[in-house]
């Protein structure tokens, strides 16, 4: 069972229409770099899709899309293993594609770090890093952001694809969780 997200929201960290204005933002500067057909978004699954479905509506250059999913948080846990293992591979072949991969958050950068090099092997022509928000603050690996919606403080967040603990990714903001009131089930 899971707590109704209005007891356990500390603060409205990032309100849906900055959400929807930076992300605007993002698929006009993405249409204007990428104008050949030839990109590819790639979700990571699954914290990046509500991100990745409304930055696609935004961009008007015409891109494929694919889905991947990494494990590197188990279920309950909120710190990084420090490494990443891919549970679900692309169905596309991403060789001389321009590959952009699509993230609700970069934290440690253990997860995009680990994708981007596995990633890079199959000789894509590029290859860029798009992600909702950034914790530069918790940084352990050293990744490039190329597009970033909001750089954000050392807080645990959820909402708009984040969970806590599985739930309320539907949440149309970005709220931080308040750890006082917040009853895991375990
Ligand atoms: P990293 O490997 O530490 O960069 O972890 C990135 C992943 O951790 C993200 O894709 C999220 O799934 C998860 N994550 C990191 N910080 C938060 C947070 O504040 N709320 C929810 N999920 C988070
Ligand atoms: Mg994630």
């Amino acid at each position: 069972m899971m707590q109704d997200y209005k007891e356990i929201l500390s603060e409205i960290l990032v309100d849906e229409d900055s959400i929807q204005a930076r992300v605007a933002e993002l698929g006009a500067q993405i249409s204007a770099d990428y104008t050949d057909g030839n990109l590819l978004l790639i979700c990571i699954l699954r914290g990046g899709v509500p991100f990745m479905v409304d930055l696609s509506r935004k961009i008007t250059s015409p891109h494929m899309v694919d889905y991947m999913a990494v494990s590197s948080y188990g279920v309950g846990r909120r710190e990084s293993s420090g490494s990443a293992r891919v549970t679900l591979d692309l169905q596309t072949d991403i060789r001389n594609l321009d590959v952009l991969l699509v993230e609700d958050i970069i934290d440690s950068g253990h997860t995009i770090a680990a994708v981007l090099q596995m990633l890079e092997t199959r000789q894509p022509r590029s290859l860029k890093v798009c992600a909702l928000l950034d914790k530069p603050e918790r940084r352990e690996a050293e990744v490039p952001i190329h597009y970033l919606g909001f750089s954000i403080p050392n807080k645990f967040v959820f909402g708009y694809g984040l969970d806590l603990d599985e739930y309320h990714r539907n949440l149309p903001f970005v709220g931080v969780v308040d750890l006082d009131k917040y009853k895991p089930s375990v």
